[in-house]
């Protein structure tokens, strides 16, 4: 049985109260802050940057999980590294030199992820696999919360895990896009790790009980 922790992407939540925001998440039970950083470039949204991440450092008790959905990120990796991301994902699309960047997160003691959008075949992560301590497969095209879970990656999401399973090194399979309590058990069984909520949990008028009732459904 693989432990799977839940990431509620603070995408979705009320930024008037940040910190309350992440303080309830925290107290509901999650066990990573999920963080959206898009540029406007890469993705047609723009959001959060490396002043946000030290603010929210500053208050958060568990890990945060950047998700860098930015072109060049190799400029900014360190920025947010500086600002307190645990977790750095970059995108395959958007770095040509993707193990020099993979190095550098890894070089300053962080947790080095690769992201696939849905079009995105595994073949472009095939000869990082071994350097990288997490694979996020998209199941929506990002740039938006609340978008529609793409049903159609789960057989990708399962090749990803016989990929990983291969290979002797504990590699995180996380996934994120459209996830509720409806289709995660879907999401589980392929064999995420790592199961990224925004809408579902920050949408709901009860974060503990959402996340209680997502974590019965996955250990059914
Ligand atoms: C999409 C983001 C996701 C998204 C998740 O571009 O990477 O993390 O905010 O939100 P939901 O769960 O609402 O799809
Ligand atoms: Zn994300």
């Amino acid at each position: 049985m693989r432990t799977i922790q839940i990431a509620p992407s603070i995408l979705s939540c009320n930024f008037l109260h940040l910190e309350q925001e992440i303080k309830n998440v925290e107290q509901a039970g999650a066990d990573l802050i999920h963080v959206d950083v898009m540029d406007g470039h890469f993705v047609p949204n723009i959001t959060i940057g490396p002043m946000i991440v030290e603010a929210i450092k500053k208050i958060a008790t568990i890990p945060l999980d950047v998700h860098l959905m930015i072109t060049n990120p190799e400029k900014f990796v360190t920025h947010f590294i500086g600002a307190g991301a645990d977790i750095l994902t970059i995108h395959a699309e958007a770095d040509c030199h993707m193990l020099r960047t993979i190095d550098v997160i890894k070089s300053q003691g962080k947790k080095a992820g690769v992201s696939l959008n849905p079009s995105t075949p595994l073949a472009a992560i095939e000869c990082v696999l071994q350097d990288i301590d997490l694979l996020l497969i998209m199941t929506v095209n990002p740039g938006f919360g609340g978008q529609t879970y793409i049903s159609s990656m789960e057989p990708k999401i399962k090749k990803a895990r016989r990929m990983i399973d291969k290979i002797s090194k504990p590699i995180e399979l996380e996934v994120d896009g459209g996830i509720k309590a409806t289709n995660v058990k879907k999401v589980v069984d392929a064999g995420a790790t790592i199961i990224v909520m925004g809408t579902e949990i920050f949408h709901s008028n009860n974060y503990r009980k959402k996340i209680q009732e997502v974590r019965k459904i996955i250990s059914r």
